[in-house]
């Protein structure tokens, strides 16, 4: 592996699914593990709200046998107080990784290349790709194979669904994403997941058409309007994203036995419905839970020593 976990688009069709296969085996067997971190120190940097992230991150630390200390929006005050390339220079001298949710992209790479330890993306306003590695080892569970699968995205073409597509594009599946006119994902993550699909049998559809997307999917994917950050636009955006609303209409589109999908937190009535979101297709507990499985592989391949597992 290398050092840094920031975009899955970085990561070989090998690694990926070695990564996909590992946190299987964390989740079969965690006890294999509880040592594997011992006595290594996380540092978690939020300079935005969490709970499934911090949560997961602190949680799996624990459960490898680690600790890991946070650090809240105004304890560091990144890039006010201090800038990135002196916080990986502190930090490498006392913890043995970092994991960072931040607004610009730039500050995971500046960050990385500025320590000699792990960086782990915990979100950027460009990626979410721990979220991705989650929901696609959710979809593994229940799918071997993800080649026909269709996955159709619905809404803001955000971080989510730009790691999702890099997800997509190694596990060979096809995506399907509907945003409104000026909202759709970044044309160079398009580029660049293409790139990477292009012999796995990835594809994607870009539409303006909710129905389009969710039209004989197997799972429909669905993220908040207005993300973190874009708190001012929140109003002017739940106009223009009405029309994408997951409800039971647009679920009705996709496969009899399509799920549901979305990274949390949700907005109820906005993007999703309760009726879908508390629905027998809806598989968001499971994605949340699989953060944790998903990123104790992360953890483990890029801050363990060779040795996977106790015996
Ligand atoms: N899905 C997700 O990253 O949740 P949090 O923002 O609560 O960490
Ligand atoms: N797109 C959302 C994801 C939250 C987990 C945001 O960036 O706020």
């Amino acid at each position: 592996m290398r050092k840094d976990f920031l975009s899955i688009h970085d990561l070989s069709l090998y690694e990926f699914t070695k990564l996909i296969d590992l946190a299987k085996e964390v989740k079969a067997k965690p006890d294999r593990f509880h040592k594997k971190l011992k006595r290594k120190i996380l540092a978690m940097i939020f300079q935005k709200p969490s709970l499934r992230t911090r949560m997961t991150f602190e949680v799996g630390m624990l459960q490898l046998g680690g600790e890991a200390v946070y650090l809240a929006p105004s304890d560091i005050q990144l890039g006010s107080r201090e800038g990135v390339y002196d916080i990986g220079k502190n930090l490498e001298r006392w913890v043995d990784g970092i994991m960072i949710r931040t607004f610009a992209h730039q500050n995971v790479i500046d960050l990385g290349q500025s320590c000699k330890i792990p960086v782990i993306n915990g979100l950027t306003d460009l990626l979410h790709p721990c979220q991705a590695m989650a929901d696609f080892l959710t979809l593994y569970e229940t799918n071997k194979n993800l080649k026909s699968f269709k996955l159709a995205y619905v809404g803001d073409g955000n971080n989510v669904c730009h790691s999702l597509m890099f997800a997509a594009a190694k596990a060979g599946a096809k995506m399907a994403v509907a945003t409104p006119a000026g909202y759709g994902p970044n044309p160079e993550i398009v580029r660049l997941a293409a790139e990477d699909g292009q012999d796995t049998g990835y594809s994607l559809t870009l539409t303006q058409d909710p129905a389009e997307a969710a039209s004989g999917a197997d799972a429909v994917y669905t993220d908040v309007w207005a993300s973190m950050g874009q708190e001012a636009e929140k109003e002017s955006r739940a106009k223009l994203f009405a029309p994408y609303q997951v409800n039971a209409g647009l679920m009705a589109k996709a496969k009899p036995e399509a799920v549901f999908m979305h990274c949390l937190p949700a907005h109820r009535e906005e993007e999703v419905t309760s009726e879908v979101l508390d629905s027998r297709q809806s598989i968001v507990y499971d994605q949340a839970e699989n953060r944790l499985h998903a990123q104790k592989a992360i953890m483990c391949a890029l801050m363990g020593d060779a040795k996977d597992h106790d015996d």
